[in-house]
């Protein structure tokens, strides 16, 4: 065997760009059918550079197909993250007879005021499609938003309030979110501002969405602000946070619960080191109810020096994300959507396996661990005390459990492969679990070539990483520790695309 390298690296399933770099997920919408997604792009090289929006649509968020480049940087500087929604009652002006709107809202970013030392060289724009989001024409009145003298003042994120009949914006300046709302996506007024002094402030604030969701199994509803920020994430570097809370169409006011909440705090969207900049979907139909979300699957401390060379990056897998209240507190849970089941081939399942030693739980004979979904349960975690390892014959070994006495959840790269590319890279992250003493673990396990995606409890847990082993894993095996193990059920199935 030989080690792999570049295009062995490209993911079975997660979008990639074909070529060049990519990092946040912009403009999602669902309209007609398709899910659309755009992307931060730098088509000529395979790191960070003047930013285009790439886009790709898809029928169901899992497989994608890559489109022509919809924005192309200008005179007014690069095409910095944004928003795009269906202007169904052409609220914009901007529709044409039986053509509906598309408005896209990004950052200007002017790479010469930047290197001038100036300090206003991001501001707001907008453009419109009426060719269902294939091309964009720009405003002529850009910028629609001026810089109020903020030096990172970017990333808008429009949603329609249906409550307040408005569209709103939220918009990261600096160590805030800024809240805006209008009634032609093209004037906008700033309601109110949120967000210093509380939450994670390690680094700068980027990629806000604001959004209103039910609360599992209730009639309640909440709004929740998504707030990336680098660095200073949970487990370093880049990170995504949340808040809930409630809107008055002017002003967001933190959830009693939520009061006061500081620095170190387990309000993250994701507790591993590849989940960021992630946003949900607009437009997604009401009887369908879903919140939709997608991150950018790598982390600012060595996404550039990751050892891919044709094309960098790749996007998580697409997620439905819910709002439950346990014990008068707020958590945003994730799950794979459920439309990755439609790609599940052959399966293999066993129950009720006693663990009293390393066991083989599954070789790449019976599926291949470079696309598969695992589901695994194990009850009376009183006692136990395991770790996976997933392994292949270059010695690679990728390992992940869950530690009862430390009560936390664990994943290890820092075997897993080529790590030398960053310091940052080869890392042990840990978390507390999310879940109640008495209950039995559930996790899915989500793998493809050079990512790992871990979802415990039904979601309440997330840990997203990506790797990149020498050779593709052959086998993943349980280890029990502090004794023997009941291991209730393993499923794994074969993805196939
Ligand atoms: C987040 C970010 C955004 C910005 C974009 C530039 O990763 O820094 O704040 O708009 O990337 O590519």
């Amino acid at each position: 065997v030989t080690a792999q390298s570049d295009t062995d690296f490209r993911p079975n399933f997660h979008f990639t760009p074909e070529s060049g770099w990519m990092n946040d997920p912009n403009g999602m919408f669902y309209h007609n059918g398709y899910f659309h997604l755009y992307f931060q792009h730098y088509p000529d090289d395979n790191v960070w550079g003047p930013m285009h929006w790439g886009h790709a649509i898809s029928t169901d968020m899992i497989t994608w197909k890559e489109q022509p480049i919809a924005l192309y940087p200008d005179e007014k500087g690069y095409i910095f993250s944004g928003s795009a929604v269906v202007d169904h009652n052409n609220t914009s002006g901007f529709g044409e007879e039986g053509k509906t709107p598309i408005i896209a809202m990004f950052t200007y970013h002017d790479p010469k005021g930047e290197k001038d030392g100036e300090i206003d060289y991001q501001s707001q724009a907008i453009a419109y499609s009426l060719d269902e989001g294939k091309t964009f024409t720009k405003y002529e009145g850009n910028p629609v938003i001026e810089n109020p003298e903020i030096r990172d003042f970017r990333d808008p994120k429009i949603t329609r309030d249906e409550v307040h009949d408005q569209w709103i914006m939220v918009l990261s300046a600096d160590d805030k979110t800024m809240f805006y709302t209008s009634q032609n996506l093209k004037d906008w007024e700033l309601a109110s501002e949120f967000g210093r002094g509380l939450g994670a402030h390690g680094g700068v604030w980027e990629c806000p969405d604001f959004i209103q969701m039910n609360v599992k199994g209730t009639d309640e509803k909440k709004w929740v602000l998504i707030q990336s920020l680098n660095p200073g994430g949970f487990n370093g570097g880049s990170g995504t946070q949340y808040f809930v809370g409630d809107f008055d169409g002017k002003t967001f006011t933190l959830d009693e619960s939520m009061k006061g909440v500081g620095e170190d705090h387990s309000y993250w969207i994701d507790f591993g080191k590849d989940n960021y900049a992630g946003v949900t979907w607009a437009n997604i139909p009401k009887e369908n109810g879903r919140t939709l979300f997608m991150g950018w699957m790598s982390n600012w401390l060595y996404a550039q020096e990751v050892p891919t060379e044709t094309w960098r990056s790749a996007m998580t897998i697409a997620r439905e994300l819910r709002l439950e209240k346990e014990n008068d507190a707020y958590t945003i849970s994730s799950m794979p959507v459920k439309e990755l089941k439609n790609y599940r081939g052959i399966s293999y399942q066993e129950k009720d396996i006693k663990i009293e030693e390393e066991t083989k739980l599954i070789d790449s004979s019976k599926i291949d661990l470079t696309s598969a979904e695992i589901r695994f349960k194990i009850s009376d975690l009183q006692q136990s005390n395991y770790k996976f390892k997933l392994s292949n014959s270059q010695g690679d070994e990728l390992i992940f459990g869950y530690n009862h006495p430390k009560k936390e959840f664990y994943l290890d790269r820092s075997g897993a492969g080529q790590t030398e590319f960053s310091e940052d890279f080869a890392n042990k992250i840990s978390v507390a679990p999310r879940i109640s003493e008495d209950k039995e673990l559930d996790g899915v396990i989500i793998l493809d070539k050079t990512s790992i995606e871990l979802f415990y409890d039904d979601g309440k847990t997330v840990i997203t990483e990506i790797v990149f082993p020498n050779y593709p894993w052959e086998q993943l095996s349980i280890i029990p520790e502090n004794g023997e193990l009941s291991l209730d059920e393993i499923e794994a199935y074969q993805l196939k695309f």
